[in-house]
């Protein structure tokens, strides 16, 4: 167990079906028996299945009921869009929260489950309040302090939404097919952008402080890697390929995951997804090794870059007033 990824927070993106929610589950596996805390947070409002994967019985009560509900339905948690502030109370125990709240698995990962739009019936809502929870809430007083790996809905919308500001590594999962390189070379541009300065889209907020916010948000985000990890490679032939088109776009995957029946079998039967000899150990030895990666670029940088001047803070992560 290394100290790098305490604390981290990963974020599993990727084209609908490519395999976010297997990598989740056998990463969260993996990390777990290297000796981590390991925190799974369902950021999918249309996911079902997971907790069963990793062996659960029951799925954890959503965070969304704890926070009050999504405004679109009278509830209290807004669209980070629309209002980019904070989550009031994101910062939670798990004594505080109670343990309906979240589900243990067999090896000690602990899962919680973000929001479901699907309980909700037709014109309730969006998935904006959902998104919020997920880019702000965090879990406190957990001994060793964990990772968290977030499992994201398909495709792009969380990044948009800003939510990609509170993950520091983003994992692109990549299926054989052509979306899905190119969810993982946009992604990789996205983050490049973001850390060369990029500002969000703040045209729609009539508020100074509210884009102000938005802004700094962006200013302060923590995310500082994108790596990719292939899913369903059948052979040979398709990792190369896949391996020459990532190149391009300098991209190295971490790990590659095989298609297996075994896999398959275990969503469709919805049972835990523990496969014998395919494991994620090497992503976790990767991840690992981004520690002295790092350190190698921050020695190369000039010392001056180091100092990011910090505004006056009100909030105490955010530096944010709430406007009245
Ligand atoms: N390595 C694999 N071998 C065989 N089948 C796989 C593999 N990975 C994923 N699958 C199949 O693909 C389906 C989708 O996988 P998974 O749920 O992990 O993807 P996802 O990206 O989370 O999907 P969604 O976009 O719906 O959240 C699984 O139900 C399973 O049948
Ligand atoms: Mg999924």
């Amino acid at each position: 167990m290394k100290g790098f990824l305490k604390g981290k927070r990963l974020g599993i993106f990727g084209k609908g079906g490519a395999g976010k929610s297997t990598v989740t589950v056998l990463l969260a596996n993996a990390l777990a028996a290297r000796g981590y805390g390991v925190i799974v947070l369902d950021a999918d409002s249309t996911n079902e299945g997971i907790h069963r994967a990793l062996g659960l019985q029951r799925a954890p009560r959503p965070l969304l009921d704890h926070f009050g509900g999504m405004v679109f339905s009278g509830g209290a948690v807004t669209c980070p869009v629309d209002d980019p502030t904070p989550l009031p109370g994101a910062d939670i125990s798990l004594r505080e929260i109670g343990s309906k709240y979240y589900a243990v698995s067999a090896n000690g990962v602990v899962v919680f489950s973000a929001g479901k739009v699907s309980t909700m019936g037709a014109g309730a809502g969006c998935d904006g309040p959902v998104s919020k929870i997920v880019r702000d809430v965090r879990i406190t007083g957990l001994v060793p302090e964990p990772i968290t790996l977030i499992d994201f809905k398909a495709g792009f919308e969380d990044v948009a939404r800003g939510v990609i500001t509170s993950v520091d590594i983003a994992l692109v999962v990549v299926d054989p097919s052509v979306a899905a390189l190119m969810m993982a070379v946009r992604m990789k541009h996205t983050v490049e952008l973001m850390k060369a300065g990029q500002r969000p889209a703040t045209g729609h907020l009539d508020n100074p402080q509210l884009v102000d916010f938005a802004n700094r948000l962006f200013r302060e985000a923590r995310i500082q890697d994108v790596r990719v990890i292939l899913n369903r490679v059948n052979g040979a032939p398709t990792e190369s390929y896949l391996r020459r088109e990532l190149l391009k776009e300098r991209i190295e995957p971490i790990g590659v995951l095989p298609e297996n029946h075994r896999i398959a079998e275990a969503w469709l039967k919805g049972n835990s997804l523990t496969v014998e000899n395919i494991g994620l150990g090497g992503v976790v030895d990767a991840l690992e090794a981004m520690n002295t990666m790092h350190r190698e670029i921050d020695a190369a940088q000039p010392t001056t870059q180091s100092f990011i001047e910090k505004e006056p803070t009100n909030d105490k992560r955010t530096g944010y007033t709430r406007p009245q």
